[in-house]
């Protein structure tokens, strides 16, 4: 038996071949673009993902025995909205998970229903990424398109869509819509009422590991497969990652480096943070999990790469860099506005600190801190709530940088293990089409016999203390420019 795992990113769609036993044959990935209409917004067209989506499957699939294909399993950047139409045809470009443009909307959520009543309702509060204040903004804005609303879907889900003709979601991505109860694992009625959706234009959910039903005909035609491969419900890509990291089950930890920046941590039974700067979701393998997401990691590192320096020599630029704790530069990835802990969509990108002496490296070494740090805000509210995580898994692109994970082991002053496998959503993609096809009997079964540790990384003390006291300064930029923030960028310029 063969199945496909397929991971529906933000920059790319990165797709693997897995046999029955967990052994990755093949990796095919291709790129889309992502489109930026205004500063703070951030748009793609679903017909790219389905496109791409099926060339990378053609392209795996191309001198395999495509016979023994006999599951899809698909994680996807979370919080997307994708309209469609009676005729299920796509509204508008997709809002991604990462624009910012429903600061009002949200703003609106949290203080006029109130955050107690969301967080009943849904375990989490509002952000200007998640999918209803979306909603919200597209009814104010766009009436029109609005009201031709059929169906809302999540960006996996389309794509699950397009391969089957099965309107579905899962628990795990759609607990970062706001409007569904993820304690109970069901739509909120009220919130759905409250963003002027009916039950009717919502997909059914699945649990991740589930089978929705087979490929279409046209599918199975297209792509040379038998009409009985079963589709997977599949996974919000956090929590693809954390099935193909072995992230299940209780306290563990997964850490994902991608476009975005998450420390992911999983629990058997359902958990929140009072103050919710972390989210409260399903799992992917029928529990839970506490979640915090910073919207700009390895993006922080393309950005000052590509579009700054101009230069595609990653490793060049990073082997330059010399004193790590010592940095005197400090840089904020605050690049599209910022999500956990903040929930601060007018927060911006900064580098502070420089001197006549300040060299390249030591910004670009002050981009890969800036991230760590980010991460470290979030691991700091887990630890508030009594959670002890002394280790973690990682996954994700900006994880195939040594020095990034040297830094980051130092400031989080964790053990960080690295999986065999890099592909942590497609993998777990992967791992959930063979739970949904019965070749194992749980998630926590695939994990076990199939995610192994390559290597572990130790904080080193003199290191992780100086990167305290760096942290300990960090933590006083933010407070410091927040109101200029917001005075400067409030109006969405
Ligand atoms: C999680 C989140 C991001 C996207 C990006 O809440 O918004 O991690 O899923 O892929």
């Amino acid at each position: 038996m063969l199945f496909a795992g397929i991971d529906l990113g933000t920059s790319s769609v990165k797709l693997i071949l897995m046999d029955e036993n967990g052994t990755v044959k093949k990796t095919v990935s291709r790129e889309y673009p992502l489109y930026f209409p205004r500063p703070g917004w951030s748009e793609q067209q679903p017909e790219d993902w389905y496109e791409k989506a099926m060339e990378g499957l053609l392209a795996l699939l191309d001198g395999e025995d495509r016979g023994k294909l006999a599951g899809i399993g698909i994680g996807g950047q979370m919080h997307g909205l994708v309209a469609l139409d009676r005729e299920d045809k796509v509204i508008r470009p997709a809002i991604l998970w990462n624009d910012g443009r429903t600061a009002e909307e949200s703003e609106y959520l949290n203080r006029e229903i109130g955050t107690e009543i969301l967080a009943e309702r849904t375990a989490n509060i509002s952000y200007a990424g998640f999918t209803a204040p979306k909603l919200l903004w597209m009814k104010k804005h766009e009436p029109e398109l609005f009201s031709r609303i059929a169906k809302i879907m999540l960006p996996k889900d389309y794509l699950v869509y397009r391969l089957t003709g099965v309107h579905s979601t899962d628990v795990s991505d759609a607990s970062g819509t706001l409007f569904f109860d993820v304690r109970h694992r069901r739509w909120s009625e009220e919130m759905t009422e409250l963003c002027g959706i009916r039950k009717d234009q919502l997909p059914q959910v699945f649990e991740s590991y589930e089978s929705v039903g087979t490929v279409s005909r046209e599918t199975a035609r297209l792509l040379g497969i038998s009409e009985t491969v079963q589709v997977a419900a599949g996974a919000g890509d956090n929590a693809a990652a954390a099935v193909g990291t072995g992230t299940v089950g209780e306290g563990k930890c997964n850490i994902s480096i991608g476009t975005s920046g998450t420390i992911f941590i999983s629990s058997d039974r359902f958990l929140a943070d009072e103050k919710h700067a972390l989210h409260a979701f399903a799992n992917a393998d029928g529990g839970y999990h506490l979640m915090g997401c910073i919207l700009s990691a390895a993006s922080c590192n393309k950005w000052w790469m590509d579009d700054i320096l101009q230069t595609g020599e990653y490793v060049r630029e990073q082997s330059c860099i010399e004193a790590l704790g010592r940095n005197q530069v400090f840089f904020l990835p605050y690049l599209m506005g910022e999500r956990s802990p903040l929930n601060d969509p007018f927060a911006r990108g900064t580098f502070l600190g420089m001197t006549m002496g300040t060299t390249r490296a030591d910004m670009t070494q002050a981009v890969l801190e800036g991230v760590a740090f980010a991460f470290r805000d979030c691991l700091e509210v887990a630890r508030a709530l009594g959670l002890s995580v002394e280790r973690t898994k990682v996954c994700g692109g900006g994880a195939k940088s040594l020095l990034w994970l040297k830094i980051l082991t130092n400031v989080l002053n964790l053990k960080v293990e690295i999986p065999w496998s890099e592909e942590g959503p497609a993998l777990g993609g992967a791992m959930l089409a063979a739970v949904a096809c019965g070749r194992y009997g749980s998630v926590a079964e695939a994990a076990k016999q199939i995610v192994k540790v390559r290597e572990v990384k130790e904080p080193e003390p003199e290191l992780a203390g100086l990167y305290e006291e760096r942290y300990r300064q960090f933590q006083r930029i933010y407070p410091a420019c927040k109101g200029l923030y917001r005075s400067l960028y409030g109006d969405g310029t």
